[in-house]
């Protein structure tokens, strides 16, 4: 039924929903799905702060993206509330396309009313009237439930005309992506919104400065969100205790592969990845992908590694791959992964992602040879440092992994005419 529906080029929005809807699997709850908070308290404890007084808690708690790149929140709001512009606008990025990420489908379909609360509250510190939802295609099941959420929310006096009977208006407005991996980029996404293409922007200017309709927007995950109602029911101070000193608060895993219990899983930063196996059953672990697959993979020498920003930021996805796994066709459906998902705007990463799939293809039916391999080290340092976007810039990285730590998994494919028993990967890396 998929291929029929792919071949003919059926819209996402009109395959059944049903095909997409999956169970959360909560796992291991801890402060943020533990959060014990009821509907509008941490709204009124914000609004009782003020805008100010909000940003200084949220510097305070050293809140961090969670979307993988960990920057400061209260840097990014103040930056939106001090930009020059006639409107100011909240995004929440829910285009959650990370492979092994499904994170931010729990906290929606769950935990929706801390979701529109944090964006609310970030709405109130930043000075905008207007947030919007940024919902991944693939995520459409959830949108009546959303709805009703947010119409419950307006009822209850918590998001439209004077929120709570302050001067304080808020509205949000939930938007559908099409399935576009690229459209998690936050300016690409924004273009979006505006109903163009997916195509990233150049940054700088960076959304707070320029951003939806050209106007100062605020661009933060869903997972980030929902972490600024803890700061606003429990302070700053309260925040900033959990986890490590450069990574405060807690980090949901979604957690996959080659584990007894998949699922997401709630730590305090700093948790070790050895941690994370043990507690989901993984049997014979010889891999982990984390952060999806523009990602690191870590081999079994480096399960010691901590999830932090300081040692392995991550969106959250945490994918075991066992001992009977072939680590070359791991990296080929990644490769295949990026081939289809480049948006074609910027050379490297169009041409790149393609060749990277040529090459792996080639590898696969026995006919690589190492010269194949030093073109794929070749591609990696060139579309690392020329790609447009955050998509061609890590669209190699877990080829690059698994390249250099998992050789033999590459080396026994090797197998034309031309081959050389044990091609110097050193020699290729340099
Ligand atoms: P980035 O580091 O360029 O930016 C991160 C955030 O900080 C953005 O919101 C950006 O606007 C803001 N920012 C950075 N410098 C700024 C400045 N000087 N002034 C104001 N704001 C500034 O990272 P990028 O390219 O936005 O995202 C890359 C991350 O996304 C990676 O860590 C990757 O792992 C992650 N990712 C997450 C996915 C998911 O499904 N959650 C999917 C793919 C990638």
């Amino acid at each position: 039924k998929i291929v029929h529906l792919v071949r003919n080029r059926v819209p996402l929005a009109e395959w059944p929903a049903e095909w997409f809807r999956i169970e959360d699997n909560i796992r291991r709850k801890d402060i943020l799905l533990d959060h014990g908070l009821v509907p509008g308290e941490a709204l009124s404890a914000a609004l009782a702060r003020g805008p100010e007084t909000m940003l200084t808690e949220v510097r305070r708690a050293n809140l961090r993206g969670r979307g993988g790149a960990g920057f400061g929140t209260a840097l990014k709001w103040e930056a939106c509330r001090q930009a020059e512009g006639s409107q100011r606008y909240l995004v929440c990025n829910a285009d959650e396309g990370e492979p092994g990420t499904f994170k931010d489908r729990v906290l929606l379909n769950s935990y929706a009313d801390l979701v529109f609360e944090g964006m609310t509250i970030a709405g109130h510190a930043i000075g905008a009237t207007e947030g919007l939802l940024y919902l991944r295609g693939e995520y459409r099941y959830l949108l009546d439930d959303l709805a009703a959420t947010l119409e419950r929310r307006r009822r209850e006096g918590l998001l439209g005309r004077n929120i709570l009977g302050t001067p304080f208006n808020f509205d949000i407005e939930i938007h559908l992506g099409a399935g576009a991996y690229v459209c998690g980029e936050e300016s690409a996404l924004i273009e979006s919104l505006e109903g163009k293409p997916g195509k990233p922007r150049i940054r700088p200017p960076f959304p707070v400065v320029r951003g939806y309709r050209e106007q100062p927007t605020a661009v933060n995950n869903v997972e980030t969100l929902a972490s600024t109602c803890l700061i606003a029911a429990r302070g700053g101070d309260w925040f900033a205790a959990i986890g490590t000193a450069k990574s405060a608060g807690s980090k949901l895993l979604s957690v996959s592969g080659d584990v007894e219990q998949p699922g997401i899983y709630e730590y305090p930063f700093g948790v070790t990845v050895a941690q994370v196996l043990a507690d989901s059953g993984a049997r014979n672990p010889q891999a982990v992908q984390i952060s999806g697959a523009a990602g690191t993979c870590l081999a079994d020498d480096e399960f010691e590694r901590r999830i932090a920003f300081e040692d392995l930021p991550t969106a959250g996805s945490f994918m075991v791959f066992d001992r009977g796994r072939d680590m070359f066709e791991v990296a080929r459906n990644f490769v295949h992964f990026f081939a289809h998902e480049s948006c074609g705007f910027c050379t490297p990463c169009r041409v790149g992602t393609a060749l990277n799939r040529r090459l792996m293809d080639k590898i696969a039916a026995g006919q690589g040879s190492p010269y194949d391999i030093n073109e794929m080290f070749k591609l990696h340092r060139l579309m690392q440092g020329t790609s447009h976007c955050g998509l061609g810039n890590s669209a190699t990285t877990a080829l690059f992994d698994t390249l250099t730590k998992f050789k033999p998994a590459f080396e026994r494919r090797l197998q034309s005419l031309d081959y050389e028993p044990g091609f110097d990967l050193d020699l290729a890396l340099s």
